[in-house]
């Protein structure tokens, strides 16, 4: 498997000929709705769709309904979350002129892909796979089928559409080299049908949550895309710091400070040790000042475009997106019963 560094060592070279060729490109990339979609997010993955597909690179964004269920038993508010990431990516900026916005559960074709795929894995390379691994180990529960099968499902995704370029953050590189091999030994058996897809990534930190852990929703330090200004001042009003009063950036033994300043920064685009000692011995109240400030600034545009959406929209938006996801899906589950001689309705 390629490493980390090999493959962000690539990544310029990917660049460019994206920027010169964007119609090579087809980008699948996508989320499981588990709950709001926040500024990691945003700063992450949703800023570089809308970047891909300025380029004129042709996009498809999978809200992965059934992935929810893969490491617990409840889909919890799984429509809710899917309206309301509708409403982020269009407030964002996704085209859906442009832009393919689609649920999986919505795609029977796609699912249907899983079928052949799984008889081009063996047991043994699923319980390898180390992102299964990691999100067994954080289930806390029993492996299911489902998360089992989690890479093959996902190659799925990418490949129903022939998808050849996946931004992904690190932790789902194994995913996209398990639907390198997958569309591999299906060409190699039945011929050429799928291309072999290629992350895109970032070696820019991700952003971490208001208390300097790893940012996430059930810890509580995550600003949403569409909290209003006071619910983003009262979350990062409630944000621990500690008890030194001059600012400093220290993300490994204050954790807290450096959060916000991390926070701040990307809305700033500024060095957090930059604004750190511009705050100085002003200590954690200015802090929070300049930080609420700064992210309900980088936020405005993105929250006035959302409020002038409604459910409406959405809904309208995942209708297309979904007919068109499953026309492209049956496109390529007939090209694959074809290639495996599993179409009855011709003499051919
Ligand atoms: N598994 C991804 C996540 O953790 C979401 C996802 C589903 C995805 N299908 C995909 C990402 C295909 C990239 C390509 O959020």
């Amino acid at each position: 498997m390629a490493s980390f560094a090999a493959t962000v060592n690539r990544m310029p070279e990917l660049r460019a000929s994206i920027a010169e060729h964007p119609q090579r490109f087809r980008v699948l990339t996508g989320e499981r709705p588990t709950g709001r979609l926040h500024l990691g997010h945003y700063l992450g993955t949703i800023r570089e769709r809308v970047r891909l597909q300025a380029q004129g690179v042709e996009t498809f964004v999978v809200l992965a309904d059934y992935q929810v269920i893969a490491d617990r038993d409840m889909a919890r508010n799984i429509r809710e979350n899917v309206y309301e990431a509708v409403l982020d990516y269009l407030a964002a900026g996704l085209d859906p002129r442009r832009t393919t916005i689609f649920t999986h559960s919505a795609v029977p074709a796609l699912n249907q892909l899983l079928l052949p795929f799984l008889s081009l894995v063996t047991e043994a390379e699923l319980h390898r796979n180390p992102t299964v691994k990691a999100e067994l180990a954080a289930s806390g529960r029993a492996l299911s089928g489902l998360l089992l099968t989690y890479p093959v499902h996902q190659a799925a995704d990418i490949l129903f559409c022939k998808g050849n370029l996946v931004p992904v953050g690190k932790d789902n590189l194994p995913h996209v080299e398990a639907a390198r091999m997958i569309a591999r030994r299906f060409n190699e058996r039945y011929g050429k049908v799928f291309p072999e897809p290629e992350p895109l990534v970032t070696d820019t930190p991700e952003l971490p949550g208001l208390d300097g852990r790893k940012m996430s929703k059930s810890y509580g330090n995550a600003i949403a895309l569409g909290m209003s200004d006071d619910e983003t001042a009262d979350i990062i009003r409630r944000a621990r710091t500690d008890s030194e009063r001059t600012i400093t950036y220290d993300p490994i033994n204050r954790p807290g400070v450096s959060g916000l300043l991390a926070t701040a920064s990307a809305c700033l685009d500024r060095a957090p040790e930059d604004i750190a000692s511009e705050i100085g011995q002003k200590g954690s109240g200015a802090l929070k000042a300049l930080t609420t400030t700064a992210v309900n600034e980088f936020l405005r545009r993105h929250r006035e475009r959302r409020a002038s959406l409604d459910r409406g929209d959405a809904v309208a938006l995942l209708c297309e997106g979904n007919a068109r996801a499953a026309a492209v899906a049956e496109g390529t589950l007939n090209e694959v019963r074809e290639r495996m001689g599993m179409l009855y309705d011709s003499l051919l």
